[in-house]
């Protein structure tokens, strides 16, 4: 697109500051790992005779990086793996755990090694919370129903004392319990209703033990099949089966990811032009229209806006790297995934009331990740630093973002895609606001109109680079970092700025 100066972007950002929205809950920045190519093996786990540094078998480089994102929860084992995946396999010495073929993910052998154990200690180091999705396609009732006793029932029991046997006197704690994945599909070929009736049985035995309270998430719809939600939504009340009514699962997903194109013809992570860079970031603004349209088919069945819409898996999803397993789904991450993530992340400020729960996919190795492995070496990916500029919205009080401006449109296909994005929210005192131009070419002068307040000195941080398709490598590891951005004034209004072109921008400020 050809730029003048006779039509610069140009934005009006106005912010209430004494109007609070909702908060953010800190899980929408939450991360997700199954046993698909290098994300478990390889990734979050050595084993404990390697010679990568590693606490248990866990790699030390990967919890510390994650630490730093403060990841607030981690689902596992699956995705579509979860529903062939018997929890019991991965338990006990772990010499003696039966192995398998992961069918789904380049027909590889599994050999257990990770398992619950490893797992609920990988929680612990990275400080996260445990989502454990569980086997409804290929499992039973009572398989899952005892998985969870083994996880958080107290004294004593059949499951207790195995548990006890292998080695963990005292339960763990899981909220987050996901009952199949992607029933539709993967979990099982099912229909929504038949899904739906399986849903309740499995959530009925899914037990809260103690005052361990499960927050049961039923297997959801894909994209916009706001037809399948409705499915569930009717489903979800079990009047009459207890003395006051309640709710057979507190969250519904759904799985939506950013493609360029159909998915026969993703291309590539690196190699791609302006056109299929828009066409990318139309993709990804997509979410807002799918978040709202399962959010409105909820209200009907759920007005009062108890049950939480879960986006347990959402991305971008390109071509495998050159010469790698197609099945183990490994992909470069470049700058254009960096400002997908800023703009879901956006997206999902704004439908913080309705969505209780987002989960990258997936945290090492694997689709949109963070971080990168081969062997000893460690890569930061763009992505990575958007989840880290961002961090400080996690638990904060959201605030609306009013935008107006001039040349802030582009036309992609049938969609008018804006090219600025911002959000906000106010923690401990201090505003944060987050700016995403998605324009390839032109830089964004933004007039942030603060009201109801005032603040002290604003800061920045930038990530940029001079390509839209520069990516870290371990040869290159800081080529896209955040880097202090001194170009932010503060004015008599609030503050003004002007973004660059391709890049993901932080202020941060004072409430005065
Ligand atoms: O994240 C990769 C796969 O995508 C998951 O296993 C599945 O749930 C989805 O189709």
């Amino acid at each position: 697109m050809e730029v003048t100066v006779s039509n610069p972007a140009r934005g009006t950002a106005i912010i209430n500051l004494d109007i609070e929205g909702p908060v953010i809950s800190r899980h929408l920045y939450g991360h997700f790992a199954e046993h698909l190519g290098h994300c478990v093996y390889g990734g979050f786990w050595v084993g404990e005779d390697s010679e990568t540094p590693n606490e248990g078998g866990i790699r030390l480089d990967v919890v510390e990086a994650l630490r730093a994102l403060r990841i607030p929860n981690l689902r596992w084992p699956g995705g579509c793996f979860a529903d062939e995946y018997h929890w019991r396999d991965g338990v006990g010495p772990r010499a003696e755990r039966p192995r398998m073929v992961n069918t789904h993910w380049g027909n590889v052998e599994e050999n257990n090694h990770f398992g619950t154990h490893e797992f609920m200690a990988l929680c612990e180091l990275l400080g996260a919370e445990p989502y454990i999705s569980g086997n409804v396609g290929s499992g039973t009732v009572r398989e899952m129903s005892e998985w969870v006793e083994y996880l958080t029932r107290d004294g004593d029991s059949p499951m207790v004392r195995l548990r006890k046997a292998n080695g963990r006197e005292e339960p763990w704690r899981v909220k987050y319990w996901g009952i199949g994945n992607e029933t539709w599909g993967c979990g099982g070929n099912m229909r929504a209703e038949y899904s739906a009736d399986l849903a309740r049985q499995y959530a009925t035995y899914c037990r809260d033990h103690g005052d361990n309270t499960l927050y049961r998430i039923a297997s959801g719809a894909s994209d916009d099949d706001y037809a399948w939600t409705e499915t569930l939504m009717k489903q979800i009340s079990c009047f009459g089966c207890e003395a006051t009514p309640k709710n057979f699962f507190q969250g519904v997903s759904v799985h939506y990811y950013t493609l360029s194109g159909p998915w026969d013809a993703k291309g590539s992570a690196t190699v791609f032009d302006t056109d299929d860079y828009y066409r990318t970031m139309a993709s990804a603004a997509r979410i807002d229209r799918v978040l709202a349209g399962h959010s409105r088919v909820m209200d009907v069945y759920d007005p009062n806006r108890t049950v939480g819409l879960v986006l347990d898996e959402w991305g971008t999803w390109w071509d495998v790297e050159p010469g790698t397993n197609p099945g183990f789904l490994f992909q470069q991450n470049t700058l254009r995934d960096a400002l997908v993530a800023g703009l879901h992340f956006d997206i999902f400020h704004k439908h913080a009331e309705r969505l209780h729960m987002a989960n990258i996919a997936q945290t090492v190795n694997v689709l949109q990740a963070m971080l990168l492995t081969d062997g000893d070496t460690l890569v930061r990916t763009p992505t990575y630093h958007v989840f880290e500029m961002n961090k400080d919205h996690q638990d904060a009080s959201s605030r609306a973002v009013h935008l107006t401006g001039d040349h802030l449109h582009r036309t992609v296909g049938d969609t008018e895609l804006r090219t600025l994005s911002v959000s906000a929210s106010v923690k401990d005192g201090q505003l944060l606001v987050s700016l995403t131009n998605l324009d390839a070419d032109r830089p964004a002068e933004v007039a942030i109109d603060l009201r109801g307040g005032s603040i002290g000195t604003p800061t920045a941080r930038v990530l940029t680079a001079d390509r839209i398709q520069d990516h870290n490598t371990a040869e290159a590891p800081d080529t896209i970092a955040p880097r202090p951005f001194d170009g932010v004034t503060a004015t008599d209004r609030g503050i003004a700025l002007t973004v660059p072109p391709h890049a993901f921008l932080t202020v941060r400020a004072p409430i005065a």
